[in-house]
């Protein structure tokens, strides 16, 4: 199992150019079952839970290509509609198939994805729409089965703001007949670029990016090209490196306007920020000081963002709290950061973390994706080296990683 060694202590400086965003592409991989034609994508981040999206949807019959720097995916003919429990376990996202194959097919067996090292993760507002807009489900021995000859256009208004139950209902809903309407539905902006995927292939969605999302359904869909957003939450992680580390770096490929909860955040630690059309500077002189954030959905703060700010917070001057409100077990990095000597106390889903003078490098173990970052910002600046385990977590959501940060100037290395 991979590990990554870093030796802490050294500023940050250079450039990074930004991929292009996981949780962007993994539903836009999915847009493709909806066309019997060929999506051809620019800017897919060579990410493991992208490779695992597209060995599922190889599975389910899409055959992909290569051209120039683009994916291009056909998916003219499907050879099955069903996700197998050892493809879902392994990435929740996989659910994202269960709308387009319904619609296209008229039929899917999806595995329930089961809970995950942050939470229960429930798809019961997935199920709830489906079964609005006419499809009839069950759950059998552990898989979601739904049918519906075509799905109807209905008014769905979800419990709680949840991204991917908003992305698969919108693309099932993309070839319903009438007209569909999302309301509390999730305003993240990549929610909004897989409209922008799904329009052009012949959609009629509009309102994505607010709370109320209208699709009117179309009879078919068909093929398109599209180049991946940002990702805003790699940005945010390198930006937060630097507001520790202390440093100037600039971020290229990638708009501010997608994250201004975490860039008003940086500025609080004491950050000089300053950006473009399609870029985004940082520097940092000196010891961050602390910031306190809570987790909330689009525009809020971002809950992928939290556990980079404690690692910010676990070595800046002063005392934060942290308050997650999304996901209920999303603090498995603070006995990790405490063994490196940061000073944080869990209270319900508030942590208080008192800012250190100095962290001190230890072996460590990611737990999960985003709490695997947080760990990296601590190693960055700790006193030694730091040996992070299991990154094998870290490989689901960042493309080199080390490359990345070494090109910085960090002391990074991947011990196999
Ligand atoms: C997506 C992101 C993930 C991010 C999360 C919150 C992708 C691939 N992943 O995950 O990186 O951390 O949004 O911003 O885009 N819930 C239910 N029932 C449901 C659906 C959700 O109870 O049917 C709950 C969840 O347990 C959680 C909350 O709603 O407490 C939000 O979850 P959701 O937005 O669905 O997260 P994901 O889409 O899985």
């Amino acid at each position: 199992m991979d590990r990554l060694r870093i030796i802490g202590g050294r500023r940050l400086a250079g450039e990074v150019q930004v991929s292009g965003a996981k949780n962007a592409a993994l539903p836009i991989l999915c847009a493709s079952l909806l066309a019997a034609d060929t999506l051809s994508l620019a800017r897919v981040p060579s990410l493991q839970d992208v490779r695992t999206m597209l060995r599922l949807l190889r599975q389910l019959g899409v055959r992909e290509s290569r051209q120039g720097d683009s994916l291009v995916l056909d998916a003219t003919t499907l050879a099955s509609h069903e996700a197998p429990y050892d493809l879902v376990k392994t990435m929740r996202a996989s659910i994202l198939v269960l709308g387009p194959l319904l619609a296209r097919l008229g039929e899917a067996r999806v595995s329930l994805p089961g809970g995950c090292a942050i939470g229960a993760r429930p798809v019961d507002q997935h199920i709830k729409g489906l079964r609005a807009m006419g499809a009839r489900i069950s759950i059998e021995h552990g898989y979601v089965v739904a049918r519906a000859s075509r799905l109807r256009g209905a008014r769905i208004v979800t419990d709680m703001v949840t991204v991917t139950g908003t992305e698969n209902l919108m693309m099932a809903a993309t070839l319903a007949s009438g007209t569909t309407l999302i309301e509390n539905a999730a305003r993240e902006p990549e929610v909004v670029d897989l409209a922008r995927v799904l329009n052009a292939m012949g959609a009629q969605v509009s309102g994505a990016g607010t709370d109320r999302i209208e699709i009117q359904g179309v009879e078919s869909l068909h093929g398109a090209s599209h180049s991946v957003m940002a990702d805003r939450i790699e940005a945010g992680t390198f930006l937060c490196a630097v507001a520790a580390a202390g440093g100037e770096v600039v971020l290229r490929g990638v708009e501010g306007a997608i994250m201004d909860a975490t860039l008003d955040k940086l500025r609080a630690t004491g950050a000089e920020i300053t950006a473009g059309p399609d870029w985004i500077r940082l520097a940092m002189q000196g010891r961050p000081r602390s910031v306190s954030v809570r987790t909330a959905p689009f525009p809020g703060f971002a809950t992928d963002m939290q556990a980079q700010f404690m690692a910010v917070d676990a070595i800046a001057g002063g005392t934060a709290t942290i308050t997650e409100t999304i996901f209920e077990n999303r603090f498995m990095h603070v006995l990790e950061l405490q063994r490196l000597g940061a000073d944080i106390a869990i209270e319900g889903n508030t942590a208080v973390v008192r800012g250190v003078e100095r962290l001190s490098g230890a072996t460590v173990m990611a737990t999960d994706l985003r709490a695997s970052a947080g760990l990296v910002i601590a190693a960055l600046v700790a006193d030694g080296e730091t040996v992070i385990d299991r990154i094998y977590h870290l490989d689901r959501g960042y493309e080199s990683i080390e490359k990345k940060l070494g090109a910085l100037g960090a002391a990074v290395e991947r011990l196999r």
